[in-house]
């Protein structure tokens, strides 16, 4: 664990927790339940494009003859068919990139309810492509929703870290992967051919994705504006004490207050943090590796090729009814995510990351044993299914939630937007490369193709227990203090992290 974080004492962590600890209030329930209405939404169009996939397929070949009086071909088909799933993550490569200018310029909470065009109009374009017999529809629409998950996937842990008080900011934060979890379930279940997943309904399956959005629409004039944007950024200070007394349901705010304003008068010191600010300033560049290695962790681990390729990976695998089992990934995805929000704020961040990173190694071991042996012992594919299912439990125990929400701990309110806008568009990126790679790198591996996320998941493994401090029980500010006192990894000598360095104060 870093140097710094070794010297940021137990006193500092019971300092940060102890004083008035501000509980769950209604308020605050309802807005981070606004706030995850936008990740649902992300979940549920990353999931829905596997089921119907050979339908609307079909629906492209009868549009194709349509135009030009032939079928389609089947190298256009596929390559129509790739453009439709991957330009979700391209979409999202570039919303994500954006998300500091946005959230600066228009606040948290309005360019929340903003963004919310972008989904209906790509839920629109997807609902009626097949009404306008267009494909291009469909990939635009693709394109747009891409672009709204990608502004959510930075703007909901933005707000939701800022408005949780310090010692619910993990749980608070896992409700983003919850809620995403949730909309790749749901979006499986719709998909189902007893359900949406028919030839006529696949537009309303598609268009569905309209409606968190009304609801986030309805419900956002209840809930306050991020109180840390009013005060640091805006420098509304009544603003600021009116939405934090609404978020804690507390009359003196006096002390959150303080913690601000310590913030604010360090952040005016500091000129406004760009982007390219970000990567030359040496005290940025330790929470900044860390924060894009942990994206890259939560991609690079596979997590994606089994989300977006689990039918196949189910088949020949062996397994009877593959699209059974893929909701039973989701499903078993679901249960782990509830199991991570109730451990994140005992065990810790880091030692979660690095449970679900060290679990997530050890299933892709197995589960390439088992393929390996498949044609020999059957009931190796009963083992490969167990792996599979064990990979996304352990995704879900700490790689899926935490990158998302760490990003805005490790970074105070000047640097906060554009660290979460580089980290989200390395995220999206290595989300796209997986989408695309997956299959050629199955067939080019075979059965061994997991070996290589192995190794990966072992790299990402000693980078976190190395490098990865552990931000639980800290305010922003003092996160900050410790990485001013390691500016540099160069600077630090690398320890591993003893056991009390992982105990907070009510472990010990
Ligand atoms: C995370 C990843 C996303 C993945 C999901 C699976 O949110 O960012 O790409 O599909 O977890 O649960």
């Amino acid at each position: 664990m870093p140097a710094g974080f070794q010297q940021i004492s137990r006193e500092e962590e019971e300092e940060g927790e102890e004083k008035a600890r501000p509980g769950i209030t209604p308020t605050l329930v309802l807005s981070v339940f606004t706030a995850v209405l936008g990740s649902l939404q992300c979940g549920y169009n990353i999931g829905v494009i596997n089921a119907p996939q050979k339908i609307i397929e079909q629906n492209y070949n009868a549009t194709w003859l349509e135009r030009h009086q032939e079928p389609i071909d089947l190298t256009t088909l596929t390559t129509l068919w790739s453009l439709s799933v991957a330009i979700f993550s391209i979409g999202g490569m570039i919303a994500s990139f954006l998300v500091g200018v946005i959230a600066e310029w228009l606040g948290r909470k309005r360019a929340m309810i903003v963004n919310n065009g972008l989904a209906f109009v790509g839920g629109a374009f997807m609902g009626l492509a097949k009404l306008g017999q267009s494909y291009e529809m469909m990939i635009l629409g693709r394109f747009l929703i891409g672009a709204y998950s990608g502004l959510v996937s930075g703007l909901v842990p933005m707000y939701v870290g800022e408005i949780s008080p310090t010692h619910l900011r993990g749980a608070l934060g896992t409700l983003h992967q919850l809620a995403l979890v949730i909309g790749i379930l749901v979006a499986q279940v719709l998909g189902l051919d007893s359900l949406l997943g028919t030839p006529e309904l696949w537009p309303l399956l598609l268009g569905l994705t309209v409606a968190p959005s009304t609801l986030q629409l309805v419900l956002f004039p209840f809930c306050p504006e991020s109180p840390r944007y009013l005060y640091i950024v805006r420098n509304k200070e009544s603003k600021a004490k009116e939405s934090l007394k609404r978020l804690t349901g507390q009359g003196d705010v006096s002390q959150a207050l303080t913690e601000m304003k310590e913030e604010k008068r360090r952040m005016d010191m500091e000129r406004k943090v760009s982007i390219a600010q970000l990567f030359r300033s040496r005290v940025y560049r330790q929470p900044l590796l860390i924060a894009v290695v942990l994206q890259l962790s939560q991609q690079l681990s596979g997590i994606n090729a089994i989300f977006y390729y689990s039918t196949s990976i189910f088949e020949s695998a062996g397994v009877e009814r593959p699209v059974f089992a893929t909701i039973g990934a989701g499903a078993v995805n679901t249960a782990f995510t509830v199991v991570s929000l109730f451990l994140v704020e005992r065990a810790g961040r880091r030692t979660l990351h690095l449970v679900g990173l060290g679990g997530m190694m050890v299933c892709a071991v197995v589960m390439t044993v088992a393929l390996v042996y498949l044609e020999q012992v059957p009931a190796m594919s009963y083992a490969s299914m167990v792996a599979i299912f064990g990979f996304v439990a352990f995704f879900e125990i700490g790689p899926g939630p935490i990158p998302w929400f760490i990003v805005a701990e490790l970074f105070s309110q000047g640097p906060r937007p554009a660290a979460i806008a580089v980290a989200g568009c390395c995220n999206w990126t290595c989300n796209f490369i997986i989408g695309m790679a997956f299959q050629s790198m199955a067939d080019a591996c075979g059965p061994y193709v997991f070996l290589i996320f192995a190794a990966l998941l072992l790299a990402f493994f000693l980078f976190t227990y190395f490098k990865v401090p552990e931000t639980r029980g800290r305010t922003f500010d003092q996160i900050a203090a410790a990485f001013r006192r390691t500016p540099s990894l160069l600077d630090q000598e690398i320890k591993p992290s003893t056991e009390l360095d992982c105990l907070g104060p009510d472990d010990a």
